[in-house]
C-alpha cells in the first residue's frame, strides 16, 4: 500500500507525526510537501495528492489543513478522486466502509497526535463493504 501525504502550512505539524505513524507501522509512503511552516495555499498539495492517486502512483491519500475542508474540497475536484472529511474513527471506518474514500483529510486544528493515531487505526482497518454501496459510488462520478 503507497500513501501521498500532503498538507498545508496549518497542517505540516500534524503531518510530522502522521509520516512517523506511517513508518512505525512499515507503509510504504511519500512527503509530498510543504517542508516548512511558510504559508501555502491548501489547493496546490489538496490537488498534488489527488492527482498522484488518480493516476494510480498511490494507493490512498492523506491531507491535513486547519479543517481538512479546504484541502478535501480541492482533492475533491480530480476525477476518480473520493476524499473524505474526517473528524473522528468513525468516521475514518466509515468513509471508507460504505465510500470507499481513497483520500483521508482532516483538521490540525481539532486534532492532537493522539487523536489523528485513532483515525488513522481506524481507516487503514476499515475495508470498502462494496454491494449496495458500489452502486451509490459508481452514482457519485455521474452527474450533469
Ligand atoms: C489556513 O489558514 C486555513 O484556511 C486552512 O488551513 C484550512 O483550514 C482551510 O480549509
Amino acid at each position: 500500500m503507497k500513501i501521498a501525504v500532503g498538507s498545508d502550512h496549518a497542517g505540516v505539524e500534524l503531518k510530522k507525526f502522521v509520516l512517523s505513524w506511517l513508518e512505525k507501522h512499515c507503509y510504504d509512503f511519500e512527503d509530498m510537501g510543504p517542508y516548512s511552516a511558510e504559508s501555502v495555499d491548501y489547493p496546490d498539495y489538496g490537488h498534488k495528492v489527488a492527482e498522484a492517486v488518480a493516476r494510480g502512483d498511490f494507493d490512498q491519500g492523506i491531507l491535513m489543513c486547519g479543517t481538512g475542508i479546504g484541502i478535501s474540497i480541492a482533492a475533491n475536484k480530480v476525477k476518480g478522486v473520493r476524499a473524505a472529511n474526517v473528524c473522528n474513527p468513525e468516521y475514518a471506518a466509515l468513509a471508507r466502509q460504505h465510500n470507499d474514500a481513497n483520500v483521508l483529510a482532516f483538521g490540525a486544528r481539532f486534532n492532537d497526535d493522539s487523536s489523528a493515531a485513532k483515525i488513522l487505526e481506524s481507516w487503514f482497518a476499515s475495508e470498502f463493504e462494496g454491494g449496495r454501496h458500489q452502486r451509490r459510488v459508481d452514482k457519485i462520478e455521474f452527474c450533469c
